[in-house]
This record gives structure tokens, C-alpha cells and sequence, in this order.
């Protein structure tokens, strides 16, 4: 692939979600940055990325990103770098202090405003829980937690899908035990968990899509031990690539979906060059060895006093 800002050739695996026929490309790009930048560095990094391929994009109101993205939309087709809207794949997800029934259609609305949509390619309840209404920092206050009512907000997520606000519906940092409650009395089953649980999402036809792949370095939730691993290094100078394109290309090749931030243009580049190779067999044993662990950002909603006294409480053990 050229340098610049050329158009990639490269074919991104896709997956088409049952709920909604839609097409979407298992590597997405995320639109979180932290430390925080300003709506035209985030309008920018997403126009260039989608002169270079990306079209699955993911946002949420509690990121800020949905006013860029909508305005990177709107510019990418004025630029003729897409026709229509129709080939992008839009997420966006429910923040927990909207996370309540008679707050999730106002909620998708204005999130549609910001996006400057007609509608979403998928919406996501955010994390399992809700926060006292009209709180929207993201230092969470933990006192400000509350159960969520299930039923209620997610019979309202379906209302969405019915009114055509959003193609599909799903859950993200769902517990495999919270996912059964919700499937129990689910009209429309979630079509997505952002979260590992394969087996439990396999069987029920859920798709797993991964988020900080790369371990978020540089975040106040995630560290350096993914990019800092030995193992993967050792693999990545072997095979001449970075230790990034071998955590990509491992996800990619895991079947599941995968949403990636960068806001360099070199590095957003080299993350796309993940398909004209593959892992050999041993290599990805190497990787399926190594020892995982979670990034904390379960631990923000954890207080001694509150809803969810510890970790594994807030996972319900699936740590
Ligand atoms: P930057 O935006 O400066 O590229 P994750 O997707 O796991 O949450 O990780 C995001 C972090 O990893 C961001 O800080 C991003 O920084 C960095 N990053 C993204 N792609 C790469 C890459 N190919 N090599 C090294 N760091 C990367």
C-alpha cells in the first residue's frame, strides 16, 4: 500500500448481522481518545480514516465523538470519498444515566441530532448499570449507581429498532449471566456484545466484538503489557510486523469483531495492513497461551459501599 492518504484496496473481513441484513466490517474504528482532544482532531482522524477504508465507526454520547463523526460524514460526502451514509456502519451506545426506559428514545434522538443521522446501524446499552439521571462525567461517582431495570430500558432499545431509529440492538461489558437475564424476556434478542464471552454469545448467535484490542495504552483503564509483550514482539519482528497488526490480525482471525483507535495516520495505515498474511499455527497457539486479564474499567463502578462491592461482583465472577 502507497503512503499518504490513498485509499486502501485491502478487503476488511465483514460480518452480516441477522437482526438487520447489514454488512459490517469486522475491524472498526474507535472514536474514544484519551487524553481528550478537540471535535476537529477527532473530525479529522475519522475522515482520514475513511479516505483509507475504515467504514465501521464507534462512538457513544459519553465519548463527545458523536458531533465530529457526524460532521466527518457530512464532509466525506461532500468530498465524494463515500455516496451516501448507507455505506458506513454507525454504533453508538446508551449512556448509564439515560439508561432508563422513558430516557432511551429522547436518548437515541439526540444522539441521531449529534450524528446528524436518520438512523443507527447499531445502538448498545453502554455498561449494566444506571447512574443517577443527568450525570454525564466520566470520573463515575460510585454513590450514583443504581441496579438497571432490565425490562424497562430494554424493551424501550426495541422500540428503537422497531421505529427504525436503529438497525440492530445489543449490550456492551454484559456478564455472560446478565446477558441470560436479558435473553430471557428479550422480544428482539442483542445482536452484539462488546465483550469476550464466546462460547455463551456463539451459542445464542450473539457476535463478540472486542474493544481495545491493543490493551488502550495510553488510558486511564488500560496499560502497555499488550504492546510491551514479549511473546507478541518476538512474533512481530519475526514476521516483520508490529506488535499491533499481530494482535489485529489474531482477532481477525479469532472470527470475532474488533474496534481499534488511533488518530495517527500511519499507525490508523498500518492497522488496516492486517489481510495479505496470516499467523502459522504455532504462532497463534504461542498467542492463545499467553495469560489474559481484563482492563480495569469495571473497577470504576466499584465501591464497598455501593451496587457492586468488588470486581468479580461487577462481572458476577466471570473475571
Ligand atoms: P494513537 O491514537 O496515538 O495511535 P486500543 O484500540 O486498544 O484502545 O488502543 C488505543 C491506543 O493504542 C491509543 O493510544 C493509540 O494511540 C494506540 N495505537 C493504535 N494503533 C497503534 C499501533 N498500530 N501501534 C501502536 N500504538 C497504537
Amino acid at each position: 500500500m502507497g503512503s499518504g492518504s490513498e485509499a486502501t484496496c485491502l478487503t476488511i473481513p465483514e460480518h452480516v448481522l441477522t437482526s438487520s441484513g447489514r454488512r459490517m466490517q469486522r475491524l472498526g474504528f474507535g472514536t474514544a481518545a484519551y487524553p481528550l482532544v478537540t471535535p476537529e482532531v477527532t473530525k479529522r482522524a475519522i475522515l482520514q480514516a475513511i479516505e483509507l477504508g475504515y467504514r465501521h465507526f464507534d462512538t457513544a454520547y459519553i465519548y463527545g465523538s458523536e458531533q465530529p463523526l457526524g460532521d466527518a460524514i457530512g464532509e466525506a460526502i461532500s468530498l465524494g470519498l463515500i455516496k451516501s451514509r448507507d455505506e458506513l456502519f454507525i454504533t453508538s451506545k446508551l449512556w448509564c444515566s439515560d439508561a432508563y426506559g422513558d430516557l432511551v428514545l429522547p436518548t437515541i434522538h439526540r444522539s441521531l441530532q449529534n450524528l446528524k443521522l436518520e438512523y443507527l446501524d447499531l445502538y448498545l446499552i453502554h455498561w449494566p448499570l444506571s447512574l443517577e439521571r443527568g450525570l454525564y462525567e466520566f470520573g463515575v461517582r460510585k454513590e450514583a449507581i443504581v441496579p438497571m431495570d432490565f425490562v424497562s430500558v430494554w424493551t424501550a432499545m426495541e422500540e428503537c429498532q422497531r421505529l427504525g431509529l436503529t438497525k440492530s440492538i445489543g449490550v456492551s461489558n454484559f456478564s455472560c449471566k446478565k446477558l441470560a437475564d436479558i435473553l430471557a424476556f428479550a422480544n428482539i434478542p442483542p445482536a452484539v456484545n462488546q465483550k469476550k464471552l464466546r462460547e455463551f454469545c456463539n451459542a445464542n448467535g450473539i457476535l463478540v466484538i472486542g474493544y481495545s484490542p491493543l490493551g488502550a495504552s495510553g488510558t486511564l483503564w488500560g496499560s502497555n503489557q499488550v504492546l510491551e509483550n514479549e511473546v507478541l514482539k518476538e512474533i512481530a519482528d519475526t514476521k516483520g510486523k508490529t506488535v499491533a497488526q499481530i494482535c489485529l490480525r489474531w482477532a481477525m482471525e479469532e472470527g470475532v469483531g474488533v474496534i481499534v483507535k488511533s488518530f495517527n495516520g500511519e499507525r490508523m495505515k498500518q492497522n488496516l495492513e492486517i489481510f495479505d498474511w496470516s499467523l502459522s499455527e504455532e504462532e497463534s497457539k504461542r498467542i492463545d497461551r499467553l495469560p489474559q486479564s481484563r482492563c480495569s474499567t469495571g473497577e470504576l463502578f466499584v465501591d464497598e459501599h455501593g451496587t457492586f462491592k468488588t470486581v468479580e461482583e461487577f462481572w458476577d465472577g466471570e473475571v
